[in-house]
C-alpha cells in the first residue's frame, strides 16, 4: 500500500468526508492488521477531537477530550503514538475489547497538529515503522487536500 490511494480517493470524491471513508476502507479491507480505522479531527474552538470518518464498528467514543485515552494525548504531544498492549496503558480509552494494539498518527497542516489516523488491531504488536512511514505519507495528502471549513470540524 502506498500513499496513492489517498490520491485517488480525493480524485474519486469531491465530499471530502467521502473520501476519507475510502481511505479508511481501502487501509482496513487491504491490510489484515488493521481492524478499524478513523480521523479524528480537532474541533476549531474547543479543546477536543471529532470522529468524521471510520471503517470498521460504530464507536461511542466520536468525540475525544484533548488529554484523554491514546487518542487525547497525541492531540496534545504531536507525536506519533504507537501502543503494543493496549492493556499496559493506563490513559487508554476502549473502543473494542478485541482492541489489542493501536497506532495514532497526527496530521499537520502549515507544522499545526489538526488531526490524526487512529489505527486499531486485534493483534498485539501489530504496528512497525512501515505503518507509521504509510501513514504519515497518507496525512500529508489528506493535509494537501481537506478544507477544514467544509468538513465542519
Ligand atoms: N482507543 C482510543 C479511542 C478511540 S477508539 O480506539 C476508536 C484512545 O484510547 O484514545
Amino acid at each position: 500500500m502506498t500513499a496513492d490511494l489517498a490520491r485517488k480517493a480525493f480524485e474519486k470524491n469531491t465530499d471530502q468526508r467521502q473520501a476519507l471513508e475510502y481511505i479508511c476502507n481501502e487501509l482496513k479491507e487491504n491490510l489484515d492488521h488493521y481492524d478499524w480505522v478513523g480521523f479524528y479531527f480537532h474541533h476549531r474552538t474547543e479543546a477536543k477531537l471529532i470522529l468524521k470518518a471510520f471503517a470498521g464498528e460504530p464507536t461511542e467514543h466520536t468525540e475525544i477530550p484533548f488529554g484523554k485515552g491514546i487518542c487525547g494525548q497525541v492531540a496534545e504531544s504531536d507525536e506519533n503514538f504507537r501502543v503494543d498492549d493496549v492493556n499496559a496503558q493506563e490513559n487508554y480509552i476502549a473502543c473494542s475489547l478485541f482492541t489489542k494494539s493501536e497506532l495514532v498518527v497526527p496530521i499537520f497542516i502549515n507544522g499545526k497538529n489538526i488531526g490524526q489516523i487512529d489505527i486499531d488491531s486485534h493483534q498485539k504488536d501489530a504496528f512497525s515503522r512501515d505503518d507509521e512511514a504509510l501513514l504519515k505519507d497518507i496525512n500529508a495528502v489528506v493535509a494537501e487536500n481537506i478544507k477544514l471549513e467544509t468538513l465542519n470540524v
